[in-house]
């Protein structure tokens, strides 16, 4: 086997610069004296929608987005005098008008006088950096929410003592006041029943929250779903009755237990009675519900299924391969995050469980929540005496 050449290894080295530089998944472009684009690779093209050849000789401003050009002219004169330049942000546009963020990074190339002749930069796309930091600084606010509802939960006790100390007074006093017209008695004993029942709410509410944005390791116990639902359910207590739902719980007494961490199986059952709530709001449809049945058909062996169903607007066709997308929302600005479902699935998978949605639209929808039973043999859960979070009765 013969070695090659010198000139063959200068040729295929060529080549391979070349293949280096177009199959470069960033920009690469070189940039003379005047701000003319002498060289710019393939991905610069693509990126840019312009054919290859077009982008030479135009001006490097042509590829900017104007409201950058100020900063891109600095920083061209800075990198012609202090040799290199990073820029963590900048914008691009195309052909078509988008913005595109980039990273920059350039240097200069002087000739044997010192004199500027060009500069060499790459460009890198960080349209999906920026998506993932605005996904963290989203997540970081919904943490930050999520402290402080822990915070107000906790300051709101101390009001609310006061509130049932003077209400036990009230009580003890007006009992002992004679000649109250009995009208006037009935008022205030009504009035204070009615107080008494709303503190204790917003007693029950201020420990739920409490508990519930109690961060810790995710726990194995026996959850009890008539409990889950019923906890889920009162969390939403408002929210459904703004809706003017009714809400109709079809789930036979004995439900088996499954094994899991019962504050998050709480989170997805609330997420998806909260989003029922969302469905159907606004719509007159005939007798708005939110029916929580179980499933036995199409059920796995030894698995437990419950399905909240609404009759609400339905999931519009387009949308049903992402809702469970994290950040994929059709809420106004402000009203969803879009992590409701994707958070779920996260807890129902961790449960060894599934999550489905199935809908027609303007039929409303229905999520089911599968999950495995803790152990089919022997435990068996009996509904609870009363269920005093049930918001609506059938
Ligand atoms: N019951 C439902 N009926 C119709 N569409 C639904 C229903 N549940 C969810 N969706 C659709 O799925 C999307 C994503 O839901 P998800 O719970 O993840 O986020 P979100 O409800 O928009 O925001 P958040 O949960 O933070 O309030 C919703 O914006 C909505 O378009
Ligand atoms: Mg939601």
């Amino acid at each position: 086997m013969s070695h090659s050449s010198t000139s063959e290894v200068r040729v295929s080295t060529a080549h391979m610069f070349e293949l280096l530089l177009d199959g470069f998944p960033d920009i690469i472009q070189s940039v003379d004296a005047d701000g003319t684009i002498v060289y710019a690779n393939r991905r610069a093209a693509q990126l840019l929608g312009y054919a290859p050849a077009e982008l030479l000789g135009k001006h490097v401003s042509e590829i900017y987005a104007p409201e950058v050009l100020d900063k891109v002219r600095h920083g061209f004169a800075k990198l012609k005098t202090h040799g290199n330049l990073t820029v963590n942000e900048s914008l691009l546009i195309d052909q078509a008008g988008n913005r595109i963020p980039v990273e920059i990074r350039s240097f200069a190339v002087y000739d044997e006088a010192g004199q500027f002749l060009r500069t060499f930069s790459i460009l890198r796309d960080i349209r999906d950096i920026k998506e993932l930091q605005n996904s963290l600084i989203h997540a970081g606010r919904l943490a930050a929410i999520g402290e402080l509802a822990a915070c107000v939960a906790h300051d709101i006790n101390n009001p609310l003592s006061v509130i049932k100390l003077y209400l036990d007074m009230l009580k003890h006093e007006l009992r002992d006041i004679a000649n109250i017209p009995p009208a006037a008695s009935d008022l205030f004993a009504d009035g204070i029943a009615s107080i008494a029942k709303a503190s204790e709410r917003i007693e029950r509410l201020a420990n739920h929250l409490r508990e519930f944005s109690r961060t810790r390791e995710n726990q194995s116990e026996l959850v009890n779903l008539h409990q889950t639902l019923a906890d889920a359910l009162f969390m939403v207590t408002g929210k459904i009755n703004e809706s003017n739902l009714t809400v109709i719980k079809e789930l036979p007494d004995a439900v088996p237990y499954v094994l899991g961490d019962a504050s998050q199986l709480e989170q997805v059952f609330m997420n998806l009675l909260s989003n029922a709530c969302d469905a159907t709001k606004g719509r007159s449809a005939p007798e708005l519900h939110i029916r929580i049945t179980a499933v036995t058909e199409g059920t796995r062996r030894n698995h437990w299924a419950i399905q909240i169903t609404d009759n609400g607007a339905g999931i519009p066709p387009e949308a049903r391969d992402q809702i469970f997308t994290p950040f994929f929302t059709t809420k106004p600005k402000g009203q969803g995050t879009g992590l409701g479902l994707s958070i779920s699935r996260h807890i129902v998978r961790r449960h060894r469980g599934e999550i489905q949605a199935v809908s027609d639209p303007g039929q409303g929808a229905a999520f089911t929540v599968f999950l495995p039973i803790a152990d089919p043999a022997t435990l068996v859960q009996p509904r609870p005496p009363a269920d005093p979070a049930a918001p609506a009765a059938p």
